[in-house]
């Protein structure tokens, strides 16, 4: 089965032809990376009229590159929550234009179930070999919308649930807002992540967005406004050796939230396997340390390819094909809608209580 999946929620107009095993036969991504740059942030009015100007070259391209037309895909996958409503109202309406006008059934797919299974991606000629996760596993989803810990028992979204999320910022704002402050540009995780590896983590003091030791909930804004702090105190850094441990010392909190939180889930749930996703899964440090710390547990934490970290049409094609595989079509009845399907246990702006900041 030939899936063609549609991602277009935020920042990204990407399509992908996938296989139902998550082998990818093309993945094309546009990223509006440059557009929103100026605006240190996405802003929704302009990415939706630009995934209208890219939708349909973007589709017809990762068609070309499989090597296939449009009638040889079986169905089509297109994520219909959560994101942007005029972004998602693009690549909804274009995927129920196409699966009308070629006969063909169509699935909406939640973009964080997308996330938490683009581990199963295939992609030719990899670098090295790709491990597979086997259900349950634990996932950790760290993106700019979204950070949260769940667990996974299978493939469709009604087995996915979620342990603990984020009370304020997700750990990619946390990075581009913290970028912004520093005047590295946007999108700030990638920079801020190069910049700390030339860094010192310990050489600057900034707290630790901890929650209580057993809490699966994260808190990223303190450190975000500790780093504000530093900036009004100290100035922007001037010379680079300071802009370098900044940068290893807020990653390094960041980090260790991550791994820390994801550990501790597995351990409760007495899970082996911890799985990443989302665009800070391509952070290095996290990759790394995260694979070292779990070994001490006796747990494996698997990664996705980095390329498909960040946004892509290839995790919806996936996610849609394992529905697709049993039948479904959403046809005229899919809609779009800015809020995940997956039930939230943690709620956003919920304030830290007493004794519940740092350990
Ligand atoms: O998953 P994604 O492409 O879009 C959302 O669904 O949000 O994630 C984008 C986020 C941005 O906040 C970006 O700064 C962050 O992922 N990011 C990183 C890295 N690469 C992307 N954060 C830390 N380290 C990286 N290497
Ligand atoms: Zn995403």
């Amino acid at each position: 089965m030939l899936v063609l999946g549609i991602e277009t929620s935020c920042d990204e107009t990407a399509a992908a032809v996938v296989e139902c095993n998550g082998q990818v036969r093309s993945d094309v991504i546009h990223s509006q990376v440059k557009l929103h740059a100026v605006y240190g942030g996405v802003v929704p009015e302009l990415a939706s009229r630009d995934h209208l100007r890219n939708v349909e070259p973007v589709i017809s391209q990762a068609v070309r590159d499989a090597g296939v037309t449009l009638a040889d895909i079986d169905g089509i996958a297109v994520t219909c929550r959560p994101g942007l409503s005029g972004a998602l109202l693009v690549g909804v309406q274009m995927g129920q234009g196409l699966a009308w006008a070629l006969n063909k059934p169509i699935v909406g797919v939640d973009h964080l179930v997308g996330h938490l299974l683009a581990v199963f991606l295939r992609y030719p000629n990899p670098k090295t070999p790709q491990e597979i996760p086997e259900f349950p596993y634990i996932a950790l989803l760290a993106s700019g919308g979204h950070t949260a810990i769940y667990h996974v028992a299978g493939d469709s979204a009604e087995q996915i649930t979620e342990l603990g999320a984020t009370r304020d910022d997700a750990a990619g704002e946390a990075y581009d807002k913290t970028a912004k402050l520093l005047g590295l540009g946007y999108p700030g995780g990638p920079i801020i992540d190069k910049l700390a590896a030339l860094g010192d983590p310990d050489a600057i003091a900034l707290s630790r967005p901890m929650l209580g030791r057993d809490s699966l909930e994260f808190s990223f804004s303190g450190l975000k406004t500790n780093v504000a702090r530093w900036v009004e105190t100290n100035g922007r850094p001037t010379d680079e050796a300071t802009l370098f441990n900044l940068c290893a010392a807020f990653q390094r909190r960041v980090v260790d939230a991550l791994i820390t939180k994801s550990i501790a889930a597995a351990r409760q749930h007495e899970i082996t396997t911890i799985v990443l996703g989302g665009g800070v899964a391509a952070n290095r440090e996290l990759r790394e340390r995260s694979q070292l710390l779990a070994a001490k547990h006796g747990i494996r934490v698997v990664l996705p390819a980095l390329r498909c970290c960040t946004d892509n049409g290839a995790m919806i094609g996936f996610v849609g094909a394992r529905r697709l595989v049993r039948g479904d079509n959403d046809a005229l009845a899919l809609s779009m809608s800015p809020r995940t399907s997956l039930p939230r246990v943690t709620r956003k702006g919920r304030g830290l209580r007493a004794g519940e900041r740092g350990w």
